[in-house]
Order: structure tokens, then C-alpha cells, then sequence
């Protein structure tokens, strides 16, 4: 055992196929012991007296006071949007010429890359989210820069280079050729490198010809236990156009499939305005979804459909998407979920929106049997949360109940003041300043 870590534990235990099984799979230890030995989880269990008797070279963390839940999983994010979150007025297809292409053809420059990714894994840490799925640019610097960075980090982290070769600046464009070749390379240097792997990144149906997709579906032939991440169905003119561009196919989703991309370790992001069918192809792909809550309101998008992803069987997790999105931090993106189910008549439960952001997403990521519980074998992989860190947070944590309101006060009010400290493959990556905080 290296590390012996007291403090009130919540976990959901295993993945769920609906709602109700939640409760059921949901373990809220107040008074625990979680050993680490070679950062995995060895047991989680109650304190006792004795526990205190800990084998020799075992260090005991006294995080008493502090909840201590599995790291988060963001499914959704792009690093080289980091700078540009906020851009005011505009919706999808505007947003992205007018902002978000200059801003990634920054990335050709490995330095900018690296300061970057450096400042992006800082704000992923200190926000508790311990894994991510992740779009670089079109340029591999900007991939080389990111995998390296969450190497030195011994994060668990699956990234890619953005494919397109057409409806974007010649600056971030190249050929299906290039993209085949470049792709190739970044997966023999990277993939199944420590905790990294590579996802398969084409950006979406507009930005890619046949020709491209064909390279990708090749791509995916060879290298069959990679990921495929890309935007599916976010926008309404998004949507129309995908039909103008591709007339052969029944719908948006049809043109990823039709090039075998749908599968167990494919990722959508948004689908927020899918067909019937659509959801029912998600579903018999074994395809993953990606809700984005920040994202869909600030651009406009829509209302992810819980209840139907739910219903139709398709396995979903948490995103932020920035820089569309406008925060790092899991608590406040699912308290922004729970306002996207209000507007639904959809009651997102504190125990269901945590399952989201933890297990679910690993199981939307194809990790479940590594991370997003405290199970024994899996990655150490945690975070310390401070339940009241400001006066309104003190007054209204100190009148709730239960485990269940203390979560929802959480998700309602709390934000990166409230992560105490980030724990990667058993070690201490990221601890708050309290004296900056103070300050
Ligand atoms: N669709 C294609 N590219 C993007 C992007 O960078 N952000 C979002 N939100 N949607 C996209
Ligand atoms: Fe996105």
C-alpha cells in the first residue's frame, strides 16, 4: 500500500441501463478508507480503529470534511479552444469562421501548442476531471504537444488530430492523402502509449469529402481498437446542409455509418436534433453520445433529449466542449444539464447527473473497467471536493440532509473553488491554494 486516503466516499458502483437502477448502484461511505498501492485502488471500505494500524510505508491523507468521489470524465472538449471561450453573438457555422478557425491555425507553432496544452491539462486538474476525450487541431504539433504533456502527467487521455480537406480556411485544410499519413504516424507514436490513446478525428460531415471519410474508415480497418470522435446533428443549418452535401444518405448519421464509424468506441458530440432512426442506429452500433450543456445554450444549439437517450438505449456522458462551452467544471456543466431537463419537464437527479460525469462517461469512452469508480483494480484516479467553500455555500450545505441534496447543492452552486485537490494514478497532481483563495 503507498497511500491510505480518509474521507467521506461517493461512487456509483456499476453502470446501469436505466434511471431507476441508480439508487441501487450508488455507495455513499461517510467515514472511509480507500488504500492505493501502484496507483490502482486496492479496497474501499468503512474506518475502523484498527485502520489506523497501517502496513509500514503506508502514508495516511486525512481528507476528513472533504467528499471524495472518481475523477470526472469530460467525453467532449477541444484543447485549442482554450483561448476563445466566449465568443460573443453567433451560432454554430458563423462561430466557427469567424472565431474558431483563426484561433486553431495558431497551432502549426509547437510552442504554442505546448504552452497551451500545458495550460489545458492545469485547468482540466484543477477542475477534478481526471480524463478527457480531446480534438486538437488539424496540425499533429498540436497533438505531439498535447499527448506529451498528459504523459508527464500519467493522465488517462484520448486525443486526436482534426481531419478536414474542405469548407475551411487553406490554412487548416489538407488532403485526404496528408490526413491518411499524418493520422497513421500520431497512432504509431501515441497509441496505447502509458494511459494515452488515439481517437480518430474527423471534424464533421461538412468539413470532410468521401474521399477523406474513405481514408478514415480505412484508418479504422487498420487500427481497429482506436477511437472515433467527431460533432453529430448539433445544429439545424448544420443539419440541412449535411443532407445538401451528402443526398445520397437517409441522414446526417447514415454518412458516418455508411463509412463504418458508428461502433462501441465511436463518439458523437451533441445529437440534438436526431431522427428516430438515428437513435435506434446509435443504439445497435453500440455508438456513444456526448451532452454538452454549456455548449448547446451558449451557441444556441438545442436541448439534448435525456429521456430518449435513455429509452433508446444509447450510452451517453458529459461533455463541456470548450470552447463553445464556457466552463471547465463539471459541477457547474451538469447544474446547466439539470436546467437543459427543466425545460424538458426532465428531473435530473444529483445521483444520475454524477453517474454522468463519472462512470457513465467511462463507459461512454470504452473505460469503464479502468476508471469511474472506486472498484478494486481500477486507476487511482480521484478527486477531494470541499462542500462549502463561501458563505452561501456554507449557510446551505449546513441545512442539507442528506448525501443527495449535499450533491445537488453542489451542482447548483459549486465551481473550482471547490476541488480541493486531484488525484492521478495514485499521486497528488493538483491541490488548491488555500491562501490564494482566501485572497
Ligand atoms: N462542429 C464542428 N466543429 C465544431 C467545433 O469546433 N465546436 C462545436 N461545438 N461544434 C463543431
Ligand atoms: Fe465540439
Amino acid at each position: 500500500c503507498s497511500h491510505a486516503i480518509r474521507g467521506s466516499f461517493f461512487d456509483i458502483t456499476r453502470t446501469v441501463s436505466t434511471p431507476d437502477e441508480l439508487l441501487d448502484a450508488a455507495r455513499y461511505i461517510e467515514d472511509g478508507l480507500l488504500l492505493l498501492n501502484a496507483g490502482k485502488i486496492v479496497s474501499l471500505s468503512p474506518w475502523q480503529e484498527e485502520s489506523s494500524q497501517l502496513p509500514p510505508g503506508c502514508e495516511l491523507v486525512d481528507y476528513r470534511g472533504k467528499l471524495i468521489v472518481p475523477g470526472f470524465v469530460d467525453t467532449h472538449i477541444h484543447y485549442p479552444q482554450t483561448e476563445m471561450i466566449g465568443a460573443f453573438g453567433e451560432q454554430l457555422l458563423e462561430w466557427l469562421n469567424q472565431y474558431t478557425f483563426p484561433v486553431e491555425s495558431q497551432y502549426h507553432c509547437p510552442q504554442h501548442s505546448a504552452q497551451m496544452s500545458a495550460f489545458f491539462l492545469q485547468q482540466l486538474l484543477s477542475n477534478g476531471t481526471t480524463t478527457a476525450l480531446v480534438f486538437g487541431t488539424v496540425h499533429p504539433e498540436s497533438v505531439d504537444a498535447l499527448f506529451s504533456a498528459a504523459h508527464g502527467l500519467g493522465m488517462r487521455l484520448i486525443a486526436g488530430k482534426v481531419m478536414m480537406d474542405r469548407h475551411a480556411p487553406e490554412a487548416l485544410t489538407e488532403t485526404p492523402e496528408q490526413s491518411y499519413r499524418q493520422t497513421r504516424e500520431l497512432i504509431e507514436r501515441w497509441h496505447n502509449v502509458g494511459r494515452l490513446s488515439y481517437a480518430l478525428t474527423p471534424r464533421f460531415a461538412p468539413t470532410s469529402s468521401p474521399q477523406l471519410l474513405e481514408k478514415v474508415r480505412q484508418l479504422r480497418q487498420e487500427f481497429p481498437d482506436t477511437w472515433l470522435h467527431t460533432h453529430l446533428s448539433e445544429n439545424p443549418q448544420e443539419v440541412a446542409w449535411v443532407k445538401a452535401l451528402f443526398p445520397e444518405n437517409s441522414g446526417y448519421l447514415d454518412v458516418y455509418h455508411q463509412y463504418q464509424l458508428t461502433g462501441r468506441r465511436s463518439l458523437f458530440a451533441h445529437c440534438l436534433h436526431l431522427e428516430d432512426e438515428e437513435w435506434d442506429c446509435l443504439h445497435h452500433t453500440d455508438s456513444a453520445v456526448a451532452f454538452c450543456p454549456t455548449s448547446n445554450l451558449f451557441l444556441g444549439s438545442g436541448l439534448f433529449d435525456l429521456q430518449t437517450c435513455w429509452q433508446k438505449g444509447v450510452k451517453m456522458g458529459v461533455g463541456t466542449d470548450v470552447g463553445a462551452g464556457t466552463t471547465f467544471n463539471m459541477l457547474q456543466t451538469l447544474g446547466e444539464a439539470y436546467k437543459v431537463g427543466q425545460l424538458q419537464r426532465y428531473k435530473l437527479s444529483a445521483c444520475e447527473a454524477f453517474y454522468h460525469a463519472t462512470l457513465g462517461g467511462a463507459k461512454a469512452l470504452d473505460l469503464d473497467r479502468h476508471i469511474g469508480s472506486f472498484m478494486p483494480g481500477k486507476d487511482a484516479d480521484f478527486v477531494a471536493i470541499d462542500p462549502a467553500v463561501s458563505a452561501l455555500q456554507t449557510l446551505r450545505h449546513g441545512n442539507s440532509r442528506d448525501i443527495w441534496e449535499k450533491l445537488f447543492v453542489l451542482m447548483t452552486l459549486g465551481d473550482d473553488r471547490n476541488i480541493a485537490a486531484t488525484w492521478v494514478e495514485g499521486r497528488c497532481v493538483w491541490q488548491c491554494d488555500k491562501s490564494r483563495q482566501a485572497a
